[in-house]
């Protein structure tokens, strides 16, 4: 048995150094919480104090690799990005196929329309119409739809009826995750 006999008075137990009282007090070298609770000093042999060491020191890494991974970043969208997060609740239309809603950018003076197609399609048009410049409404059975002169838009923004003849500025958009990221793309005016 080698009674820790290379100078290093620390607590194992609690990782904190060790005060004159406590280094002086006979059986109290290590913390109380440990086995030493029975009051008598502990001995330990260098290979079991490396040991434990070791295993601390990798504990700590473990734990600071985690907090990484758990902390990481979200993503930050480019410059000509927009991201809508779909689990808001101000977006919960888009958990249905067949949903839509506007979003508000700074890119239109008029919210973009987000429209899930299907399950893993989501297709975003400006709302505003070709026509005259109104804001469309959200589609309806597969149509978008102008309250002003009654263009209508088909489901890849083409003009099918009224005096629009101009399909809709359209945003590629993917999903990543719960995120839709909206390219932003510059249209000729
Ligand atoms: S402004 Fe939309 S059809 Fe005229």
């Amino acid at each position: 048995m080698n009674n820790m006999g290379f100078g290093l008075e620390v607590d194992l137990y609690c990782g904190t150094a060790l005060s004159a009282a406590q280094r002086a007090a006979p059986g109290s070298r290590f913390c109380v919480r440990g086995r030493e609770q029975s009051g008598t000093e502990t001995t330990m042999t260098r290979r079991e104090f490396v040991a434990r060491l070791i295993k601390s020191g990798l504990l700590v890494l473990a734990g600071s690799s985690f907090r990484s991974q758990a902390q990481a970043p979200t993503e930050i969208p480019t410059p000509d990005e927009r991201v809508i997060n779909v689990d808001d609740p101000a977006y919960r239309a888009l958990r249905s196929v067949g949903g839509a809603v506007y979003f508000r950018t700074d890119i239109e003076d008029k919210p973009l329309i987000v429209w899930r197609q299907d399950q893993n399609t989501y297709r975003v048009f400006s709302s505003k119409c070709p026509h005259r410049g109104r804001q469309l409404r959200l589609p309806q059975n597969g149509l978008i739809t102008c309250p002003f002169h009654n263009s209508a838009f088909d489901t890849n923004g083409r003009p099918v009826d009224g005096p629009a003849l101009k399909p809709l500025r359209e945003y590629p958009a993917r999903l990543k995750g719960n995120k839709l990221v909206i390219r932003v793309v510059a249209f000729e005016e």
